[in-house]
């Protein structure tokens, strides 16, 4: 919420990095009231490329350990551009309970619980729609898929259209299609596609906590990207990192080596407005968001609707940054 409240003052403003800037601050600052003793395994960053929240970061007031991915905010240019969609996410596991994955590319597949146990990354397109929608007791132009709206998925989307199935296009933020996934009557019923690693090890925890399923493999930058000198250099930068975390990149990831604790929690709060979640809306000194909650344990999804008197939290901000 305070990652949200924050950088949704920035709204519409074309400034992603302070909006960034924001959110990272807000998020850190909250943790410093919790009491947990948290190292953050998903988050901005390496050390030297993240002043907040980078990889291996500790966080909280001491209390158990537990491993901590965070992505303060999931649609930077969203909320730079004012456009839907944008979200502020966290997901809290007992310690070692998720991929440690570096910032690169994963290709992912995404499915909500009722098509739980019908994908497998190494087969086509085709035989995972057909297999989800034979799961989910749908034919296959009743399918919904989602994907990010990229040249490097002209291929997908061919094969997909081919078959009939429809396919909803997104400009970024493929965490949220993935919550959407496990919604009964949300429209969606499966993401696929090549999008970030750290917002995969986060989708991963929220179709975990609600029964959903996703496979997936982490993509050296060179085969996303192209064979350039610099994305062949930034590919062995990457598979070093990998690496040293002990992951291999290309190698099949499921739903249980992403995320391996099941009494983890995953949350998020809409910045901007989307499907699922209404974004902040803001007028004289109150504000209102919406999350998400999802408890790993039981499966349950709440909604919180809360509303902050902004006198008594973020005013000082405000005042300093002139916003
Ligand atoms: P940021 O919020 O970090 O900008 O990421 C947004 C996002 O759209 C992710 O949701 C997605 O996984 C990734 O970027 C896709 O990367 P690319 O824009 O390089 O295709």
């Amino acid at each position: 919420e305070a990652a949200a409240r924050r950088s949704g003052r920035l709204l519409g403003r074309g400034q992603k990095d302070e909006a960034d800037g924001l959110a990272v601050d807000a998020m850190r600052q909250a943790f410093d009231s919790v009491r947990i003793s948290g190292t953050v395994v998903i988050g901005e960053g390496e050390i030297d490329e993240a002043p907040m929240l980078y990889i291996g970061e500790h966080v909280g007031a001491g209390g158990p350990e537990v491993d901590i991915a965070v992505d303060p905010i999931e649609g930077t240019n969203l909320i730079a551009k004012g456009q839907n969609g944008a979200i502020a996410v966290m997901a809290i596991a007992e310690k070692g309970g998720l991929l440690h994955a570096p910032d690169m590319y994963m290709e992912k597949i995404c499915v909500g619980p009722r098509g739980a146990g019908a994908i497998d990354i190494t087969k086509s397109l085709t035989e995972n729609i057909q297999n989800v929608a034979a799961k989910m007791g749908r034919k296959v132009d009743e399918i919904n898929l989602v994907m990010l709206d990229r040249e490097r998925h002209y291929g997908l989307m061919k094969e997909a259209r081919d078959l009939g199935a429809r396919i909803m296009l997104i400009s970024d933020g493929d965490v949220n299609p993935a919550m959407e996934c496990c919604i009964e009557g949300s429209g969606v019923h499966m993401v696929v596609g090549t999008g970030g690693a750290p917002e995969g090890v986060l989708a991963a925890a929220a179709l975990k906590c609600a029964g959903g399923d996703m496979q997936a493999r982490l993509l050296p930058r060179n085969e996303v990207k192209g064979d350039t000198e610099e994305n062949k250099k930034i590919a062995s930068d990457e598979i070093q990192r990998c690496a040293a975390l002990g992951v291999k990149v290309n190698e099949v990831l499921k739903l249980e080596d992403l995320v391996r604790d099941d009494n983890l929690v995953f949350t998020a709060t809409g910045i901007t407005n989307g499907d699922l979640l209404k974004g902040i809306s803001r007028k004289g000194n109150l504000a209102s968001t919406e999350t998400i909650l999802i408890r790993g344990k039981s499966c349950t999804i709440r909604k919180i609707q809360s509303i902050h008197y902004l006198d008594r939290k973020d005013s000082e901000i405000y005042k300093i940054l002139n916003i």
